[in-house]
């Protein structure tokens, strides 16, 4: 890869695609190919024609995607599996025809059957059942990297695919009812902090930028919603209330760390088999809630609702093979989560 080499970021607003773009800049790559999905709607074949025939890029980073959470997956199952089809056909497919050297294809964790021994070593995949909650997603998932894997064999289009275990970091999604579990908790501890200091003024802001305040939330936070904003409930102390036992283990990376794992990959791997990348570490989530409490700052309760299922125990990437190849991550979890939260707050209007 040289410095002036043509990159279309696919997704590059996107909290891998920012951190992506970042990275690049970082290491000196100038000729960044980036375009919207309202300059450049992916899933709109002759869109993506046009795009890759004008500018034929040399090198491609698919991380567009359609993303979201369980009642997202659950309510619009078909969006899930034709937008993400449609994306992956149409880049997969324009960026052989119009002479990519290279492309990588972001898969994800989630991807891997849900009784997946753990680690969950790369040759686990398509050996058992998948979570059925978000399996439209993950047979798109699935499709494109057989796709990167078919174009390999027939055409020898270096294709080559990651499967990173849950991201967070800067420019990620707060929004209550779609984010994942990282920044969540950071949103909901830094919401307690501020009803505990009394800053409603604060919390009307964060929701304003941050979307809805789910009303469990704030009843936890005693805190009552009324036609003037915010009031506090006399009498009780804002505390935070989490799904489960907190006893299952998640695997989470900073994305600055995926970033650089990506320009790895495109310059040291050239495979069919889609590789495992993550931190090879996993924390209970009691643990990381208690990291995110302490970072943040809030000194109140945390309560467990026993009664919401905590999912699946454990979901660790087997990271082996990356290691082998010469990449690590480099961001300590305590580390990412202060980085994180000081993009939170820098986000937060004063
Ligand atoms: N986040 C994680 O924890 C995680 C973990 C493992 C794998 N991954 C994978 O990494 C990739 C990126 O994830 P992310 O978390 O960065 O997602 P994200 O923040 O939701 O970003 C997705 C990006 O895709 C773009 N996009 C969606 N539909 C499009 C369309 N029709 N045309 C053009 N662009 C479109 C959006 O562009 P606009 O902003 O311009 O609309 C958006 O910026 C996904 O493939 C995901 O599976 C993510």
């Amino acid at each position: 890869m040289q410095q002036r080499s043509r990159i279309h970021v696919a997704g590059h607003r996107g909290l891998v695609g920012s951190a992506l773009v970042r990275h690049l800049k970082n290491e000196g790559f100038d000729n960044l190919l980036l375009r919207t999905s309202a300059e450049l709607d992916l899933c709109n074949q002759q869109a993506v024609e046009a795009f890759y025939a004008a500018e034929r890029p040399e090198y491609v980073i698919l991380s567009a995607a359609k993303v979201g959470g369980i009642h997202a997956n659950n309510t619009y199952p078909a969006d899930f599996i034709r937008d993400n089809l449609q994306i992956e056909m149409n880049v997969i497919d324009a960026a052989y025809r119009h002479g990519a050297k290279k492309l990588l294809f972001l898969g994800s964790s989630c991807i891997y059957p849900k009784m997946a021994p753990q680690p969950i070593r790369e040759e686990y995949l398509l050996d058992g059942a998948l979570e059925p909650t978000n399996e439209w997603y993950a047979i798109a998932k699935i499709a494109g990297l057989k796709m990167c894997q078919a174009y390999r064999r027939q055409y020898g289009f270096d294709a080559i695919s990651a499967m990173p275990t849950n991201m967070y970091g800067p420019n990620d999604h707060y929004d209550l009812q779609n984010s994942h579990v990282l920044p969540a908790l950071i949103r909901k501890f830094h919401l307690a902090r501020l009803a505990s200091t009394g800053d409603l003024t604060a919390m009307q802001r964060d929701e304003q930028l941050f979307g809805n305040i789910p009303d469990d939330i704030l009843h936890m936070l005693a805190i009552r919603r009324s036609d003037n904003g915010f009031t506090m409930t006399a009498g009780r102390k804002p505390a935070v209330m989490l799904w489960g036992s907190g006893s299952p283990f998640r695997e989470f990376m900073y994305v600055d760390d995926l970033a650089r794992a990506c320009l790895f990959l495109l310059k040291e791997y050239s495979g069919e088999m889609a590789l495992n990348v993550g931190v090879g570490e996993d924390v209970t989530i009691k643990q990381l809630a208690e990291l995110i409490q302490g970072i943040v700052g809030f000194d109140g309760e945390i309560v467990w609702d026993a009664s919401k299922p905590d999912g699946t125990p454990r979901k660790l990437l087997d990271v082996g093979r990356i290691h082998a190849l010469g990449w690590k991550v480099q961001t300590g979890l305590e580390n990412g989560i202060r980085l994180s939260y000081a993009d939170y707050l820098s986000r937060s209007p004063r």
